[in-house]
């Protein structure tokens, strides 16, 4: 018989309908940690976020701890892959199907009539919200469609350099044509214009010409090119991919690698023309025209192959392109005619109200990336959509992917978008109807606590709320954890443990916390969310320290339950009065005549000595703060005090 199970947590109520507890949860995550990822399984671990759900549904995700299955509300929604919540039963009733309609998995090199469909779905709408033809080239994720943009770009860039050279070849074939024929053209002058140009002392005749010529233009054509992206951008860890994220973290260990990237400052005019300019050369062609003859002529040439820029910077902290910037990027991509390439993949798919995030700036790009939300949130698939007129067909089979077009993929996509276009578009609208009030009320939020959270930004449900420094917190603990870039897991940590919501800050700015829920999230989750970010508001206003680790050492108390402190009030009788009772356990004295600041290494020997360091972390006991000391070790840096 299955029973109902009932806890109350927090404010909340844990509700199991059919607890199947899995057999070997807790090896799980160690073979996790032990297999997989051992520092990341750290940092979990630290902040309270080593969960391992089982079971996902619509805007809830479920793990169990003990004997309970735990629901917790997911608005991070797998970085913006949730659009439709976790297992919307249409898309995995197509998924079901294609497995028992025996649906083929790998059909590669045949007609795969499901990846044309959605080709073709795909072209139709980026032709209705752009007016302009596009083909498609499927990929996995969202890195694989960004590396196929920069090999797509790379071979434009070198179709370019050939045809300018053949069309040189040919007007030199046409010149030893003429001069056998007694020339029309006045050679003199063409090589004296040659002479100046090319900075030689003189041409002396037509071999020589093409000699120089082509030293000159092969001078130019031989130095790398470089792609555009802007500051604070992301667009995916493979090796090229990489390069065009902008986290320094993420790159340092492949600096000397890859494609060459240069990047623009986020919103500013001036860095494009700067950046512009910089990458500006020029190469010689030969004109021809029917009443003066030939002549050379100078040639713009840009040495960027493509500009990749995400219209709302997703993992960058939710920061929104201007209108204007776009435009300027777009422009100068049209007059270079290198492709801008507009990044979707986590802003598009309706999201933001509209398709495509960049739709609003009337900007229209000459590729599109999308994945994420494209697999419905249960298959791995991405698309790169090229403008039909810049589209080379051999590229079709020089670049291939064995997993890519695949049936399956390809019909949960095509479903999804189903679900996108029903009813007039309604699930758009909603996002951003729903965005719209969620903001609103964050604004508010924003508002009356001004020194915990510095402001609100996105569209539709793609929000980012950044938290503002607690570094001159009066607890210690709260101001050490901000300054060592902890403060948004612990408040992540918080979320997920006392108010049963997911969220995650972003590895690249590290104060933003991204709400990307699905469109189906509830009113109702909505205001519980402001609810607890108050909550949060309230505690960091009072420096209750306590609050963001008890939960990690089985303290946990109820939502309503905490306490909360008035800071001024003697709460405890190891309130810190004298620095001098943190032991030392180490002291250097060096020669003094050549140094100005001594310091003493020092560290906690015991639970008191934390709450000496941070009497706002008095509530807990000995007990927790032991196992705070033993959970933290060798995970956080030597701090000041
Ligand atoms: N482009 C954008 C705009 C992205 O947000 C991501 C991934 C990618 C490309 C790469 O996609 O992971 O499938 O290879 N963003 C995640 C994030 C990881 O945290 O926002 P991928």
């Amino acid at each position: 018989m299955r029973i109902k199970r009932i806890k109350e947590v927090g404010s909340k109520l844990s509700i199991t309908v059919e607890p199947k507890k899995p057999l070997n949860s807790d090896a799980d995550q160690s073979e996790f940690e032990r297999f997989l990822k051992p520092k990341v399984a750290a940092y979990l671990k630290a902040a309270g976020l080593d969960k391992a759900y089982e079971r996902a549904e619509g805007d809830y995700l479920y793990y169990w701890k003990g004997d309970f299955e735990h629901k917790v509300t997911d608005f991070l929604g797998g970085y913006g892959v949730s659009l439709f919540g976790h297992n919307h039963p249409e898309l995995t009733k197509v998924a079901v199907d294609a497995l028992t309609n025996k649906k083929p998995f790998a059909s590669q090199a045949s007609i795969r009539s499901d990846a044309g469909r959605l080709a073709k779905r795909l072209a139709e709408l980026l032709e209705k919200s752009t007016g302009v033809p596009y083909m498609a080239t499927l990929a996995n994720s969202g890195a694989e469609a960004v590396e196929a943009a920069i090999k797509h770009a790379v071979f434009e860039k070198q179709r370019a350099i050939k045809a300018i050279l053949e069309a040189q070849a040919e007007s030199f074939k046409k010149l030893r044509v003429r001069k056998e024929n007694v020339v029309k053209e006045n050679l003199t002058e063409l090589y004296r214009q040659a002479a100046s140009l090319l900075d030689v002392p003189d041409v002396k005749n037509l071999e020589h010409l093409s000699y120089v010529l082509q030293k000159h233009n092969e001078q130019v054509f031989s130095e790398q090119v470089c792609f555009f992206a802007v500051e604070g951008s992301f667009h995916g860890k493979s090796s090229g991919a990489i390069k065009l994220t902008s986290n320094q973290n993420f790159r340092a260990p492949w600096v000397d690698f890859g494609i060459n990237v240069k990047f623009v400052k986020r919103n500013d005019l001036n860095s494009i023309e700067v950046m512009i300019s910089d990458m500006a050369r020029s190469y010689i062609a030969i004109d021809f025209d029917r009443f003066s003859g030939a002549n050379l002529v100078v040639r713009p040439w840009s040495l960027v192959a493509g500009c990749f820029a995400e219209p709302i910077q997703g993992e960058g902290g939710i920061h929104e392109l201007d209108i204007a910037f776009l435009q300027s990027l777009a422009s100068v991509a049209n007059h270079f005619d290198f492709p801008l390439i507009m990044d979707e993949i986590q802003s598009g798919m309706g999201r933001t109200g509209q398709f495509l995030a960049s739709e609003a700036s009337g900007v229209v790009a000459d590729y599109y990336l999308f994945s994420k939300a494209l697999g419905g949130g249960i298959a791995k698939t991405a698309a790169l959509m090229i403008k039909q007129e810049r589209y080379i067909e051999d590229f079709g089979y020089l670049h291939s992917s064995t997993f890519a077009e695949d049936d399956f993929s390809s019909l949960v996509a095509l479903k999804a978008l189903d679900l996108l276009e029903a009813d007039n578009a309604r699930l758009m609208q909603d996002c951003l109807d729903k965005g719209s009030y969620l903001k609103n009320s964050l604004e508010q939020l924003v508002q009356d606590y001004p020194t915990v959270f510095k402001e609100v930004r996105g569209r539709g449900l793609m929000l980012g709320l950044e938290l503002l420094p607690q570094t001159t917190s009066k607890s210690r603990f709260l101001s050490m954890a901000s300054e060592q870039s902890l403060l948004a897991y612990l408040i992540c940590g918080y979320l997920l443990n006392v108010h049963h919501i997911r969220i995650a800050p972003t590895l690249s700015a590290e104060l933003s916390l991204r709400i990307e829920p699905s469109a189906y999230i509830s009113m109702a989750e909505l205001d519980v969310l402001v609810s607890a970010f108050r909550d949060i508001g309230e505690k960091l206003k009072n420096h209750d320290s306590h609050v963001f680790v008890s939960y990690l050492v089985g303290e946990m108390q109820s939502v309503n339950k905490m306490q909360s402190f008035d800071e001024d009030v003697s709460r405890s009788s190891l309130k810190i009065e004298n620095t001098k009772e943190v032991k030392e356990t180490k002291t250097v004295i060096p020669n003094i005549s050549n140094i100005s600041k001594v310091a003493c290494i020092a560290h906690f020997m015991d639970d008191l000595d934390l709450v000496r360091w941070d009497p706002y972390l008095a509530p807990l006991s000995g007990e927790a703060c032991r196992a705070i000391l033993e959970k933290t070790q060798g995970l956080l840096e030597p701090f000041l005090f």
